[in-house]
């Protein structure tokens, strides 16, 4: 494996950073995890504005130059050739003496690396996964994708002791999303997900589904969602880059809908793969010519 820090490819092992980087001491610092398939990425563009803005709302200048984080990115997928990989990229404000407050300059860290994306577990059309509900204890500000993650991270801890994939998460008794993916419900004829705003993340994977279903003329709301609909939902996906759609077939130990992979579901993979192929074999003719 070859990862990325600072301007060299290089071996995992090699790859120092110091103790002082405030990513270290503070979670202070952003990072995108973005899909490719067979050697292509996917939404790659789409991620890398996604990065510029979670740069501008923590106030870093862009580290990068025009088309720098493509090319970086490319090149590393390139020295870690394989199948479907994800490419986890992390920025963070660099080292400096400890304190809350940054100095005006500084020096960004950006590591990068390549991850295998786990194939769909075989038997996923026929069970599903397992959810459950969490008081959703995060900050203000989720809608910016940053490393700062300790509540997501006991949330998802706390669903796979209890024998979940995720944990689905409540604030005022309103849905806001998972620990890290968004969630989507099907009540009736409508699919509807919460709406964008501070308190989740603007998933690429959503904003594709919700483009690719409504193009093909799905009834799709971003609607804020209560707790009771959620409960007494027909369906509930979640989506995320490495996750793609994903259908919950119990939460909380009771059964979603049927307590199997709805029809809704089936039906929404298949129009979200073929509009992932479309939009990757577009990405590659438009970089080629
Ligand atoms: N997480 N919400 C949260 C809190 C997330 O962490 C993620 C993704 C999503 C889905 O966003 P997208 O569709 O852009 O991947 C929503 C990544 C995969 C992770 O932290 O590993």
């Amino acid at each position: 494996m070859i990862v990325y820090l600072n301007g060299a490819f290089l071996p995992p092992e090699e790859a120092c950073i110091s103790p002082l980087d405030r990513g270290f001491l503070f979670g202070d610092g952003i990072y995108e995890v973005i899909p490719s398939y067979q050697g292509r990425f996917f939404l790659l563009d789409e991620h890398v504005e996604r990065l510029r803005r979670s740069l501008r709302e923590i106030r870093m200048p862009d580290p990068q130059p025009e088309q720098g984080w493509e090319s970086l990115l490319e090149r590393l997928l390139e020295l870690n050739p394989g199948g479907d990989r994800s490419v986890y990229l992390q920025v963070t404000r660099g080292a400096a003496p400890r304190d809350h407050a940054f100095p005006t300059r500084m020096a960004a860290t950006v590591f990068a690396m390549v991850s295998s994306i786990a194939p769909p577990l075989a038997d996923l059309p026929d069970r599903g996964v397992a959810a459950i509900s969490l008081p959703d204890q995060r900050w203000g500000r989720c809608d910016i994708k940053s490393v700062a993650l300790l509540p997501n991270v006991l949330a998802r801890q706390q669903a796979v002791e209890q024998g979940a994939v995720e944990a689905v998460l409540l604030r005022d008794g309103m849905l806001t999303e998972g620990a890290a993916s968004n969630v989507f419900v099907v009540h009736g004829d409508a699919v509807v997900t919460p709406p964008l705003g501070p308190e989740i993340l603007p998933g690429i994977t959503r904003r594709f589904l919700l483009d690719a279903l409504r193009a093909e003329g799905w009834d799709c709301r971003e609607e804020p969602l209560p707790e009771s609909v959620l409960r007494s939902a027909d369906e509930i996906w979640l989506t995320s880059s490495t996750k793609e759609l994903l259908p919950v077939t119990a939460l909380d130990r009771r059964p979603v809908g049927e307590g199997r992979p709805g029809r809704v579901w089936g039906h929404a993979l298949d129009v979200f793969r073929r509009a992932r192929d479309l939009a990757i074999s577009n990405a590659g003719t438009r970089a080629k010519s």
